[in-house]
């Protein structure tokens, strides 16, 4: 949705102080566009909503891994919460201590565990048995933190792809196994096990599962003095248009606090950081009437933005430079992309457009650019970054070339 900095100024649209026509002139389409005053402000917000207990945010980096956006981040004092080694290396790249890295993820290879243990980041949330006796033999002293991920077997209220805390999830360990680990600590003599962790979902509809799970991580943690720190995990929801209603996350606090106050804390939002501080930036190719449907070619693909082909994620899609007298007509918005699932949105209420208008796809800074891929031979997408000042911009990444999409491929 419209924000702080995506906002309408006489009929054109900004990011910050910025016209995105100007923009996109400049990079061509399609383009990803993020603004670090909103990601900012989002971790200021988050912040200070948790700011009754002690509480560190760990950005999720798998949401928008950006570098620059990264840095920026880091810079305003968030840890990174990431799932490979790709990302760690990134987040170490953008300027992040190793210890305030949180390695998760529930098929850690070897050699990353071996990689984070000898680049001592600060905790590695662990999902399985096996994981952790291969751990307690790679680690030579307890220096690394070790959190255990519990599934808590509760049902959150998402999307089915994004729900992570039921019984039936590949994730996490559930509560008779910690309470197993956990009696028998001794036996893991090289590790530090300091916490539990659980993230039951991404775009949380409610909080009684939240809830019912941190209950149990803390019934898991009581006969353990040691154990204080409670990983909280993301999924703070974010509103993708006015059809969503959405909890803000002062109430999502509020509704922990009395279970979690003056706890150390962590947290890993990253949709709740940044999807609301970047567009997809389009051109329309063309314009057709077809069985009583009026369908908008797009420069941009699900090959760039997989949420609504995926999940059946409805982005608003809007003009750039509106004609505030024009009138609106649902429109069919589709890719270029050999697919019918090549929809990036449906029924979307445009002015008459022609070839060459652009449009921007919103709240698309989480989980797009990350997810972008190939297919149909396409090349990446370029990310631009609208600077903390709001008045200045850098493409922080370039467009692929059809020369990179042969790079590193032998023919015999
Ligand atoms: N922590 C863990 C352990 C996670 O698995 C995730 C997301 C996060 C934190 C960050 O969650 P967030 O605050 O962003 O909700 N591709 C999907 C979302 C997948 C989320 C995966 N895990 C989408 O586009 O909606």
């Amino acid at each position: 949705m419209l924000n702080d900095s995506l906002r309408y100024h006489d009929n054109q649209l900004y990011c910050d102080a910025l016209p995105v026509a100007d923009i996109a002139a400049h990079t061509g389409t399609p383009v990803y566009l993020y603004s670090l005053p909103r990601a900012l402000a989002n971790l200021r917000r988050i912040r200070a909503a948790f700011d009754w207990a002690d509480a560190r945010i760990h950005y999720s980096a798998k949401a928008n891994a950006s570098l620059t956006l990264l840095r920026a981040l880091i810079q305003n004092g968030a840890g990174i919460d990431a799932v490979s080694q790709g990302e760690m290396q990134r987040a170490l790249h953008a300027g992040a201590s190793p210890d305030d890295i949180v390695f998760a993820g529930v098929g850690k290879t070897r050699n990353e565990l071996d990689w984070a243990l000898r680049h001592k980041v600060g905790w590695i949330n662990v999902e399985n048995v096996g994981e952790l006796e291969l751990l307690n033999q790679l680690a030579g002293s307890a220096s690394t933190r070790i959190a255990l991920r519990l599934n808590p077997q509760v049902k959150a209220s998402t999307h089915q792809h994004i729900a992570t805390g039921h019984g039936g999830a590949k994730f996490g360990l559930t509560a008779e196994v910690i309470r197993d680990i956990l009696a028998r600590q001794a036996s893991f003599p090289a590790l530090d096990i300091n916490g539990l962790h659980l993230h039951i979902g991404s775009q949380l509809g409610d909080l009684q599962a939240t809830q019912a799970a941190v209950r149990l991580a803390l019934e898991l943690m009581a006969p353990y003095p040691a154990l204080q720190t409670l990983n909280i995990g993301g999924g703070l929801p974010v509103a993708y248009g006015p059809q969503d209603e959405v909890l803000e996350v002062n109430n999502f606090a509020q509704a922990l606090r009395p279970l979690l106050e003056g706890r150390p804390l962590l947290l890993e939002p990253g949709r709740a950081i940044v999807a609301d501080a970047g567009i997809l930036v389009t051109s329309v190719l063309y314009c057709k009437q077809q069985a009583g449907h009026r369908f908008i070619i797009t420069d941009a693909s699900m090959s760039e933005l997989i949420r609504p082909a995926l999940y059946q994620a409805q982005h608003a899609i809007v003009p750039l430079q509106p004609d505030s007298a024009a009138p609106l007509e649902p429109a069919q918005v589709v890719g270029p992309v050999c697919e019918s699932a090549d929809q990036l949105g449906h029924d979307v209420p445009l002015p008459p457009l022609q070839a060459g208008d652009r449009l921007a796809i919103l709240d698309a800074g989480a989980y797009g650019m990350v997810m972008a891929s190939n297919y149909n031979q396409r090349p990446r997408p370029p990310e631009v970054v609208v600077m903390a000042d709001g008045h200045s911009w850098q493409v922080t990444r370039e467009r692929e070339t059809q020369e990179d999409l042969l790079r590193g491929e032998h023919m015999f």
